[in-house]
C-alpha cells in the first residue's frame, strides 16, 4: 500500500502526495479526481517519453474521454513561453476545456512549464504532478509554484497553481542519469541545512546507500525533505515570508546557471550558491569553520561541484541583483544561523557576496599555483 503525505493550502486539505514504487496506483489515484469525464493531456519532454510516456498513457486513456500527449525537446532552454504557446495550441485543437486536466510528466522543467500552462489556460485548469527526477520529487512539485524563464532568467515569468496530486514513483530514480540524480541530491541538503539537523546527520550516515540507489533509504529520504517542503509551503504558501527559506543557495545558483548559459545543472548551480552562502555564514561566525568545510565537503560523494571555472565574478555579482529574491532594492539572503536553521537576511553586502563568489571560483591563477 502506497504511503501518502496531505498537504494544505489556506488551513483546508488541497492535495496529496503519494509515494509509490510503479506507475500501478495511478489510474485509482486519477478515478478518485473525476477523470472518467475529463480529456487529459500529458505534458512531457523528449527523454521522459522514451522512457514512460507510452507506459503512462496507456494506464489512463481506457478511463478517460481522450488522452493525448504533447512533447517538447528536454532541456531548461525549451522553458520558455515558445513551449507554453505550443502546448496552448495543442490544447486548443484537442477541444480541451476548463473542467479537462494535465498532467506534468517529468522532472522539474516539465513540472513548471505544465504548472504555467495549467495556471493559465481558460483562466486555470486542474493538473497532476508526476515528478521523474530527485529533484522534482523532492522539491519542485511540491508547493504549487509554476513558470517559465524569459530572456534566460530563471523563472522570471510564472503563477502560483496547486495541483491536484503528486504521484511519486520512486522506482523511476533507478533510471535517472547519474548527473541529473546527483543534481538532485543538492535540494536534499538545502532542505535539511535549513529545517532539519537530524535529518542532516541522517544524510552524513546514510550516504553511501544514498549513493547506491537504495530503494528504502530514497524512500526515507524523499519522505523527509517533503515533509520539510510541505510544513514551510502550507505555512507560507506564496512566499510572503519563510518559504524563502528553500531559496538556501538559490541567489548565487541562479547567477552561475545563467552566466554559463545553463551549460550546469540545476542541482549543480545549487550546490555552488549553497557553499557560498555557508561560507557568509562563517564568516559572520554563525557557522564554525568546521561546520563550513563540513558542509562544502558533504557534496563531494554526490559528484556535486565546489568550485567553478570560467566566470566573472562581478558578473555573478551583477545577476544576483536581477534575481527575484530581493524585496524594495535589497537581495534576500539565506544564510544558515547554523546547520538545521536558516535565517533571511536583508544586510548582505555586495563585498561579502563578491567574496563568497570569490571563494567558489576556481580561476586560472589557481590552476596554475
Ligand atoms: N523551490 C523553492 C520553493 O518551492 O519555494
Amino acid at each position: 500500500m502506497a504511503q501518502r503525505l496531505p498537504v494544505l493550502y489556506n488551513k483546508k486539505p488541497c492535495y496529496d502526495i503519494v509515494y509509490a514504487r510503479s506507475f500501478d496506483g495511478l489510474a485509482e489515484e486519477m478515478q478518485e479526481l473525476g477523470v472518467s469525464e475529463k480529456r487529459l493531456c500529458i505534458i512531457t519532454d523528449s527523454t521522459v517519453d522514451t522512457l514512460y510516456g507510452e507506459s503512462v498513457l496507456k494506464l489512463l486513456e481506457s478511463n478517460c474521454v481522450k488522452a493525448v500527449k504533447y512533447v517538447f525537446p528536454a532541456g531548461e532552454a525549451n522553458k520558455t513561453l515558445d513551449t507554453v504557446k505550443e502546448a496552448y495550441k495543442v490544447l486548443i485543437e484537442e477541444g480541451f476545456d476548463r473542467k479537462d486536466m494535465l498532467i506534468a510528466l517529468g522532472g522539474g522543467v516539465v513540472g513548471d512549464l505544465t504548472g504555467y500552462v495549467a495556471a493559465t489556460y481558460l483562466r486555470g485548469i486542474d493538473f497532476v504532478q508526476i515528478p521523474t527526477t530527485l529533484l522534482s520529487q523532492v522539491d519542485s512539485s511540491i508547493g504549487g509554484k509554476t513558470g517559465v524563464d524569459f530572456d534566460g532568467y530563471k523563472n522570471m515569468v510564472g503563477a502560483f497553481k496547486m495541483p491536484r496530486l503528486v504521484y511519486m514513483n520512486m522506482k523511476v530514480l533507478e533510471t535517472l542519469e547519474e548527473r541529473q540524480y546527483f543534481s538532485g541530491f543538492a535540494e536534499v541538503m538545502k532542505s535539511a541545512l535549513i529545517k532539519d539537523a537530524a535529518f542532516y546527520e541522517w544524510l552524513i550516515e546514510n550516504m553511501y546507500e544514498i549513493c547506491e540507489k537504495d530503494m528504502d533509504i530514497l524512500e526515507e529520504m524523499v519522505m523527509r525533505c517533503t515533509g520539510i517542503k510541505k510544513l514551510v509551503v502550507e505555512k507560507d504558501p506564496t512566499e510572503q515570508g519563510d518559504r524563502a527559506l528553500l531559496n538556501l543557495g538559490h541567489t548565487i545558483g541562479h547567477a552561475i546557471e545563467k552566466a554559463k548559459n545553463f551549460e550546469l545543472y540545476h542541482g549543480e548551480c545549487v550546490a555552488l550558491g549553497t557553499i557560498a552562502a555557508a561560507y557568509i555564514s562563517w564568516k559572520r561566525e554563525m557557522l564554525s569553520m568546521e561546520e563550513y568545510y563540513e558542509v562544502r565537503d558533504m557534496f563531494v560523494p554526490f559528484y556535486l561541484p565546489i568550485t567553478v571555472d570560467d566566470i566573472d565574478p562581478q558578473e555573478i555579482l551583477k545577476l544576483t541583483k536581477s534575481d527575484k529574491k530581493m524585496k524594495a532594492g535589497q537581495i534576500r539572503f539565506i544564510l544558515l544561523k547554523k546547520i538545521g536553521k536558516a535565517v533571511i537576511d536583508s544586510t548582505v553586502t555586495d563585498e561579502e557576496i563578491l567574496a563568497a563568489i570569490n571563494e567558489i571560483y576556481f580561476s586560472d591563477e589557481d590552476a596554475h599555483a
